[in-house]
């Protein structure tokens, strides 16, 4: 469970990237561009029990649970590289970027509400105040928030896993998500969809979610408190 008593929603990041890939696959949901769908254009690939293209395998039944801050950072650091790799394929500055900016938890963290995938949680310069947590106020336009996932299985592999990323727009973008952009790409640095934009049918329960926690700390969740950067 979270530890944080703002986290207290029975939140999944892990099963919102299942319920964005389900949507993204559902033959009745329009496509959310073609050349960006990469489950329209490629094959599923069997081996790799995480592929969100392949479906039925989206969740890994034998991930490892409660590894030690250190063991999970050491997966971590494993996996960087590839995911690295992945997200700066992307035409999206902030989705190459984001590895070199300050990290806010101390070392990946998991929570039952996200099933198998541990996480991260970055900002740019400009939403630095994020360090204050409950206490950041407003960020500001052009802050941008940025977590990204992997899996742990038992048998010792390990799997990025999809990157969420929050842009603050002007005033006015989508009042009712405090003008926050909510933008997905899967593993492998396919695009999903962004708010107000392609895709943005599939980004949509982000925003609703997120607004839960409301404007007295503008839409953001933050971190369980044992893992925060003071
Ligand atoms: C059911 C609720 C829920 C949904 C849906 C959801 N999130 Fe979150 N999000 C959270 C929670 C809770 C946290 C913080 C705790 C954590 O990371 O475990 C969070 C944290 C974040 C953060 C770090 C910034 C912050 O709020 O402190 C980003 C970025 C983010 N989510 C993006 C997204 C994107 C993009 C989507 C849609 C693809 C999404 N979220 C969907 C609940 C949700």
């Amino acid at each position: 469970m979270f530890e944080s008593g703002t986290n207290k929603f029975v939140c999944s990041v892990a099963a919102v990237s299942v319920l964005a890939i389900s949507v993204a696959l559902s033959a009745t949901t329009p496509a959310i561009g073609q050349a960006k769908n990469p489950c329209a254009a490629k094959k599923p690939e069997a081996s790799n029990p995480l592929n969100p293209c392949a479906p039925g395998h989206i969740k890994a039944p034998d991930a490892a649970h409660g590894l030690n801050p250190k063991a999970a950072q050491k997966a971590y650091d494993s996996v960087k590289g590839e995911m690295a790799a992945a997200f700066s394929q992307t035409d999206d500055t902030s989705a190459s970027k984001y590895l070199s900016w300050k990290r806010y938890n101390i070392a990946p963290y998991e929570s039952t509400e996200h099933g198998d995938r541990y996480l991260n949680n970055y900002t740019n310069k400009k939403s630095q105040a994020y360090v204050k947590y409950e206490k950041s106020g407003i960020m500001p336009v052009g802050s941008v928030l940025a977590k990204d996932s992997f899996t742990v299985l038992k048998s010792g592999e390990i799997y990025p896993g999809p990157l969420f990323l929050m842009e603050k727009m002007q005033k006015g973008f989508k009042p009712e998500f405090g003008d926050w952009k909510y933008v997905m790409y899967l593993p492998d640095g396919s695009f999903i969809g962004e708010t107000n934009g392609e895709g943005d049918e599939n980004v949509e329960y982000c925003g609703a979610c997120h607004a839960r926690v409301g404007q007295s700390q503008d839409h953001m969740f933050f971190l369980p408190l044992n893992y925060r950067v003071k």
